[in-house]
Parts: C-alpha cells; sequence; structure tokens
C-alpha cells in the first residue's frame, strides 16, 4: 500500500473488481472485461487503483505474459495495461502517479523493461508516456481499432 496522506493506491482484489465500474463501463466490452477478470483470478495480472476516501478514482494494470514477444518476456519485460483515470479527474497528475507506481512494482520484482500499446491518435497518453519515459517505438501498425504504436521503456 502506499499512502502520502491524500490518496492510497491499492492491490486490486479479484472479489472487488466491479468496483472498478466506477472507473470505466465494464458492460461497454463484457469480452474484454471478462479476460482481465480471468487474468487477475489467474495472477497473470495485477491491477492498482487509485483511490481517493475509498473511491476508485483511476488504476493501471501489469501483465506478466501475453501471446506477443514484443509485449512481454519472461523475467524481463512486463506489459503496462489499462491505464485509466475517471473522468473530471484527469489532468491532474494521477495518471502519471500511476505509472511510476507500477514502473516501481516491476523493478522492485526484477524486470528490465516496460511495453504498451497506445493508439496513435491518443494525444495525451501519449505525451505522458514519453514524459515517463517509454521513449522506443517497436512497432507501428494497425489493428480493428485503428493505427496504433508499441512503446518501449527501460526500467
Ligand atoms: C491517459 C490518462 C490515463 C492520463 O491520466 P491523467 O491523470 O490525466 O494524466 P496526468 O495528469 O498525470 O498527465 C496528463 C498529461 O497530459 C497533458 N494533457 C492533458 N490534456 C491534454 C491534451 N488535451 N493534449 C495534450 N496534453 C494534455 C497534461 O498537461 C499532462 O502533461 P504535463 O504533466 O506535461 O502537464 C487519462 O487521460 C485517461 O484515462 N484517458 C483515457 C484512457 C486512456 O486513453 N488510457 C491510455 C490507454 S494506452
Amino acid at each position: 500500500m502506499y499512502w502520502n496522506g491524500a490518496y492510497e493506491i491499492i492491490r486490486l482484489k479479484p472479489e472487488d473488481y466491479r468496483k472498478c465500474t466506477n472507473i470505466w463501463d465494464m458492460e461497454k466490452d463484457p469480452e474484454r472485461t471478462k479476460r482481465w477478470y480471468d487474468q487477475l483470478v489467474s495472477g497473470n495480472r495485477v491491477t492498482f487503483v487509485y483511490t481517493g476516501n475509498g473511491e476508485f478514482i483511476g488504476e493501471g494494470s501489469l501483465v506478466f505474459e501475453i501471446n506477443d514477444p514484443d509485449y512481454t518476456i519472461p523475467g524481463r519485460r512486463i506489459y503496462l495495461s489499462r491505464l485509466i483515470v475517471k473522468n473530471g479527474h484527469r489532468g491532474r497528475g494521477i495518471g502519471g502517479i500511476i505509472v511510476d507506481y507500477l514502473v516501481d512494482y516491476a523493478k522492485r520484482l526484477g524486470y528490465r523493461e516496460m511495453s504498451i500499446g497506445v493508439d496513435i491518435d491518443n494525444v495525451v497518453a501519449r505525451h505522458l508516456y514519453e514524459k515517463k519515459g517509454f521513449t522506443d517505438v517497436i512497432f507501428e501498425g494497425e489493428d480493428e481499432a485503428g493505427r496504433y504504436v508499441k512503446l518501449l521503456k527501460k526500467l
């Protein structure tokens, strides 16, 4: 747990997963919502939640293994997944605090690299990641959601 008097970052327990609905709409993409839950239960995913007075305000996750060597290399490269801050709380540094926390956590586990995928047109997220050292563009391409890049940070 991380505490500075104003907020807390807590590790999400699978039984509290539904509380994330305060941050994002869990009904919008049930398949994805279930996949993340299954990863959480299996231990392949750890999610940290930024809370203020007990309210879920933002979250970020790390995934240990996904079927893409750009994103994960066992024991070496870990994937940052689903960084999101509730609307109305953005632009106040919370996203940055969550990224810093995840980087610290991965370093303590001995990881040396962190990867991320971000849409080309997501200027806010790209700006934040660049500021946090995700400066290596390791892939540029397109999927069903549009053009995106894979970024890498050395830890
Ligand atoms: C991306 C996201 C997590 C950032 O969280 P946040 O709490 O707003 O982030 P921070 O406040 O720490 O930093 C945001 C940075 O972007 C800047 N920013 C804010 N709005 C911006 C805009 N419209 N255009 C460019 N930069 C902008 C802020 O000034 C800040 O940079 P600075 O520290 O240099 O001033 C948040 O916007 C979000 O939840 N977006 C929707 C989900 C998403 O896209 N997640 C990323 C998926 S890869």
